[in-house]
């Protein structure tokens, strides 16, 4: 009996040092201490005299307990408790500190998000089924006793999902949202228009989301059924105001803000199918496309209607987000269609402009002073500043963040070299793709996809955002990371998961531990071990690393 019971304890003693370190991504310090502290029903958390602000974290973390444990926990503002959140000012901004004890645990942070993570830290190390908000009331809640002080390597570790080409639902997203939080990500990036469908409701212009959200057909992969064509109309999908409010809101309290993209001048097509007049070429209607692709149809921005147009798109959208980023897009625009459109000709004239690229600059200039109006800060894909002929000056004026993707390395650092912030995400796979859409495999039995399937999750992994060699004076404007999803080739929750899970880990890692804590064997030890929640949540994912 005795020998069993010491069985017993070794086994929770193993156990519970397995689940300090199953913590991705992994802190910048830990520390094993001897021991553990179990978790007894009824305890407490206190948060003496925080703030809400701050003490809205203790009840927040309490509530995902008690749902996952049934162990009755309070939160509590008073000095005492098995949990005890202490207010100091020298943590990072999204830093924090844990020291878990036999008899309790301190929880230091500066700010609410550093409480978050603490807290993401702390359910992370229970086990899975409290990630994964599943009630399991016969297990043992114990932590290991350790010494954790972690902070993110960068300020922008991201996510976005194209949700034009196929259409997710509310409920659909905030799965993905609760794994960006599990991995500690900060952004959300709604990508929310393109060629393919509108799905943000604006109420000034209602044809964009009844025209402009459905696609004449529909192409879909699934695993049971391979790649078909449906042979039906594909919506009307979106969003209307208050869902896009209910993300906002649920991304808010996981300390995720929202960008929302409306992809402008190019990938516009779903807008000009509702509303030709703001075409080059309004004679010859556009149909919403059904596939991907570079369209040369695109916004007319010499015509003052249809600037005002997208004007009063901003507006209405930034009424809905509240974040202080909006993503213009500025990607893959063809400038063939503004070269033969005689608005586009005599502004170019009037203007003694080099060449029609200087259209799209003149435009993101105008674009970004709106946005300025309402406080917001302009986001753009890297063809703003790298597609020969742009105008630098203009697009520089309002200090835009630039997302880097193709060439990336190369866009990244003309950013850097020009004082502008980047964030990477790369989309080549040569390197190690950030563009976490394409596929991990070539197996005959993998879906079809983007990619030749050798965007492999340790590539992800092992690729480096910030080169080495880069100088020490150029390392501020690389501000991050960006796990970034196209759905062309991707219908359902089900394959959205399968290809993003574990890379979108991957992707949280690059952005949170610094790059000399970082290695390959170690990650995928971690994601075994993360394979019960993944299991617990219902998740599909990509099983390739475990094999
Ligand atoms: C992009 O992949 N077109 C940004």
């Amino acid at each position: 009996m005795i020998r069993r019971l010491l069985f017993l304890m070794f086994v929770g003693f193993q156990a519970s040092i397995f689940m300090a370190q199953n913590l991705t991504p992994r802190p910048k310090f830990m520390q094993q201490g001897e021991g553990q502290c179990r978790l007894i029903p009824g305890l407490v958390v206190a948060y003496d005299a925080l703030p809400d602000s701050l003490s809205r974290e203790a009840a927040r973390f309490v509530s995902d307990l008690n749902a996952a444990t049934g162990l009755g926990a309070q939160a509590l503002g008073r000095r005492e408790g098995l949990v005890r959140m202490q207010h100091v000012t020298d943590c990072n901004p999204e830093g924090y500190r844990l020291r878990i004890q036999p008899d309790g645990i301190l929880v230091e942070a500066t700010t609410a998000a550093g409480f978050f993570y603490a807290f993401q830290s702390l359910k992370k190390m229970l086990p899975a089924n409290v990630m994964a908000r599943r009630f399991d009331p016969r297990r043992t809640y114990t932590l290991p006793c350790v010494d954790i002080q972690d902070e993110p390597r960068f300020r922008y570790r991201g996510f976005m999902l194209d949700v034009s080409r196929h259409f997710f639902s509310v409920k659909e997203l905030k799965r993905m949202i609760d794994l960006m939080a599990a991995y500690k990500m900060n952004y959300f990036h709604w990508h929310l228009t393109d060629d393919q469908g509108w799905r943000a409701e604006i109420r000034r212009y209602p044809r964009l989301t009844t025209i402009g959200a459905t696609a004449p057909n529909c192409r879909i992969t699934d695993f049971e059924r391979g790649t078909y064509w449906t042979n039906q109309p594909y919506g009307p999908y979106f969003y209307t105001r208050q869902e896009m409010q209910d993300i906002v809101e649920y991304c808010a309290q996981r300390h995720i803000t929202v960008i929302p993209e409306v992809d402008m001048p190019g990938h516009f097509v779903a807008a000009l199918a509702a509303y030709p007049e703001f075409g080059c070429d309004p004679n010859h209607p556009v149909e919403v496309w059904t596939t991907g692709g570079v369209s040369r149809d695109v916004l007319n921005v010499a015509n003052p209607r249809a600037i005002q147009f997208v004007k009063d798109i901003l507006d209405e959208l930034c009424e809905i987000f509240p974040g202080p980023y909006f993503h213009l897009g500025g990607d893959e625009c063809p400038t063939e269609m503004w070269e033969h459109n005689a608005q586009c000709q005599q502004l170019v004239a009037e203007e003694g402009m080099e060449g029609f690229r200087a259209l799209q600059s003149r435009f993101t200039e105008q674009m970004s002073d709106h946005l300025a109006s309402h406080g917001k800060r302009t986001l753009l894909w890297n063809e703003s500043i790298t597609a020969k002929g742009s105008d630098l000056a203009r697009v520089k004026k309002h200090n835009p963040l630039i997302f880097s993707w193709y060439p990336c390395q190369k866009a990244a650092r003309m950013a850097a070299d020009n004082g502008l912030e980047t964030v990477v995400t790369e989309i080549h796979s040569a390197t190690g793709s950030y563009y976490i859409n394409r596929r991990q495999s070539d197996d005959p039995g993998e879906p079809e996809g983007a990619g030749k399937g050798d965007d492999t999750v340790e590539r992800t992994y092992n690729y480096v955002p910030v080169p080495q060699d880069l100088p020490e004076s150029l390392c501020q404007w690389y501000v991050g990371v960006q796990a970034t999803f196209w759905c062309e080739w991707v219908a359902t929750p089900e394959y959205l998961e399968y290809l993003a899970l574990p890379r979108l880990m991957a992707v949280a890692e690059a952005g949170w531990t610094q790059q000399s804590l970082k290695d390959f064997s170690d990650f995928r030890r971690r994601m075994s071990l993360d394979r019960e929640m993944l299991d617990l949540g219902g998740y599909r994912y990509g099983k390739h690393i475990f094999k």
